[in-house]
């Protein structure tokens, strides 16, 4: 089986440079989904309060007979959860969720400049961090300011940031910045939720090394070294994405690659998201 090759976190957690996202994977289809990702081999899923799927990731980890040291979870504080004890019950439903007493990374989803404190959030974070029920922790769509004011306010450094990255947004600015303090980045929608596949240079790479363009995509990401989780509901494509680590691009194909950035988000602005669902 495909051995994925792991980055060493800020505090020393392993965590697989490939993983499998579940944004947007209907809550009732992900037990299978998962299952059929794990059997595929991935040993790394993300999910998120937000996706309202936590408690099928939950089911498939348990039926899938792997030792929860196996797998490498994320989970994701949702955006209403802004104050110190909302924020500690929500993690507890997502570890019941999910059917364990710790998850390996814990973040902040997105940090809301505009709506509330994320310091206040971080401190929450450190204080479930103390406690031992996440392995890590971070931040999600944090903007440079974003990472500098936590690092300049805060005891612990985030172990990563996930960020919109793929080849029209290369986001060199934030990574930059969470190389420089140490925080791993980790790049969310990798193919830009399939646009980027009919790019003509994608294309032309994916032609010379018998590969395809999704798989071209996702290598660029690994040789840059960020941490990746294509989300696909389809088997085929699971085993497309997870077949990275017998081919290379080369110096020139990554340049081409890098070429491609015109700073074109799929996903909200950072600075101005605000969307905070209303208490059901
Ligand atoms: N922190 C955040 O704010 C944030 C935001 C967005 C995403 N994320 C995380 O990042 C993960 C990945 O991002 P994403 O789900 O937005 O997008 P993505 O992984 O870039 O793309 C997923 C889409 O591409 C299709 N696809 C997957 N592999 C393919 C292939 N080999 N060939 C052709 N099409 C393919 C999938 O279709 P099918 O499923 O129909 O096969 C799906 O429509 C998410 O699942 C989530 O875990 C985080």
């Amino acid at each position: 089986m495909t051995t994925v090759p792991t980055l060493t976190l800020n505090n020393g957690v392993e965590i697989p440079q490939l993983g499998f996202g579940v944004f947007q994977v209907p809550p009732e289809e992900t037990k299978d989904v998962v299952l059929q990702a794990l059997d595929v081999g991935y040993r790394h899923l993300d999910t998120a309060q937000m996706y309202g799927n936590e408690r099928g990731v939950g089911e498939a980890l348990a039926e899938s007979g792997l030792a929860r040291s196996d797998v490498f979870v994320t989970t994701k504080l949702n955006n209403g959860y802004l104050d110190h004890e909302s924020a500690l019950l929500a993690f507890q439903e997502s570890l019941d969720a999910l059917g364990t007493d710790h998850v390996d990374l814990f973040l902040i989803h997105w940090p809301l400049p505009t709506v509330a404190d994320y310091v206040a959030r971080w401190r929450t974070l450190e204080e479930i961090y103390a406690s031992g029920r996440a392995r890590s922790i971070g931040v999600s769509n944090f903007q440079p300011s974003h990472l500098r004011r936590l690092r300049a306010e805060t005891t612990v450094v985030p172990a990563v940031n996930q960020v919109e990255v793929h080849p029209y947004l290369r986001n060199d600015e934030v990574r930059a910045v969470g190389a420089e303090l140490g925080i791993a980045t980790e790049a969310w929608s990798p193919i830009a939720q399939g646009k980027v596949l009919d790019d003509p240079t994608l294309v032309r790479v994916a032609r010379q090394l018998d590969r395809t363009p999704a798989q071209v995509t996702l290598r660029w990401h690994l040789q840059r070294g960020d941490v990746v989780f294509p989300k696909s509901v389809t088997r085929s494509r699971m085993e497309e994405n997870f077949a990275l680590f017998d081919f290379e691009l080369s110096a020139t194909d990554m340049a081409d690659i890098d070429g491609l950035d015109r700073g074109e988000r799929t996903g909200p602005d950072p600075d101005t998201f605000d969307y905070v669902p209303s208490a059901s």
